[in-house]
């Protein structure tokens, strides 16, 4: 692992750890710039220093992870979908400020909405280009190996049960391994759109995007195939950092 991708998930890691406690927490790591094969795979944060939402770099080459997701489906979803949820959500946040500084919150519903799904899908999808990999090490180990086998039974059965959760979304939404920090144990959320059907207290650790979006130019309705395919690239030591972030995290 290079020293860039470890500062990135180490980066990703306590951001989902804010996310626990409330807000969007800007991570304290700061991954520097690098550009293998004249691309730019640095990132590491969902804000910039002004607060604002930003966009990361992918943390590999476009084509990195083909044959699994080829490239015209990485530069549409992280070039325009990703985009679109950063915009969203400086937008909304620009609007409930105004609506704070003008006294006028009639349409504080309407932005607050908009927060919720924009927000949370930054947050997702900053997530899920760094725990896929084009050079995946295999089943979890460690602490994250022993709290699946605690909490799941093993980790033959957390694959069925997230694979099954995953592949079954209705309509939009994402298949996520999460940490609750409340509960102090793992869950399995199947979450619609961005952020409908959580539990308070989740921790996104390992999230699979299952919106059209992310497989229909080479899948198109054979969603349970994509799953089945990226399951080979997860990184699930990304999923340990996480975790460990998490539970340092606990309250
Ligand atoms: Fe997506």
């Amino acid at each position: 692992m290079t020293e860039l991708r470890r500062d990135f998930l180490k980066a990703t890691a306590l951001t989902t750890a804010g996310l626990a406690l409330g807000g969007f927490m800007t991570a304290s790591a700061t991954a520097p710039d690098e550009r293998p094969d004249g691309h730019l795979t640095a990132v590491g944060r969902l804000t910039d220093a002004d607060g604002q939402y930003v966009l990361p770099l992918l943390p590999y080459d476009y084509k990195a992870l083909e044959p699994v997701i080829d490239e015209a489906t990485v530069r549409l979803h992280h070039d325009v979908h990703h985009k679109a949820y950063v915009d969203g959500a400086n937008k909304a946040r620009q609007e409930l400020a105004a609506a704070r500084a003008a006294g006028d919150f009639a349409l504080v519903k309407h932005w607050s909405r908009e927060l919720a799904f924009h927000g949370s899908g930054h947050v997702l999808h900053t997530l899920y280009w760094t725990n896929l990999t084009p050079k995946p090490g295999g089943e979890p180990k460690g602490d994250l190996g022993k709290a699946i086998a605690d909490d799941f039974g093993d980790f033959t059965k957390l694959r069925a049960h997230l694979i099954r959760a995953t592949v079954a979304v209705e309509a939009s939404g994402w298949g996520i391994l999460a940490y609750n920090v409340l509960e102090r144990r793992l869950m399995v959320l199947q979450v619609e759109k961005h952020q409908d059907l959580t539990v308070w207290g989740a921790v996104p650790l390992l999230v699979i995007d299952v919106w059209e979006h992310a497989y229909y130019l080479k899948y198109q309705s054979k969603r349970a195939d994509y799953v089945a395919a990226i399951w080979d690239i997860l990184d699930w030591k990304a999923a340990e950092m996480r975790f460990a972030a998490a539970r340092s995290a606990a309250v």
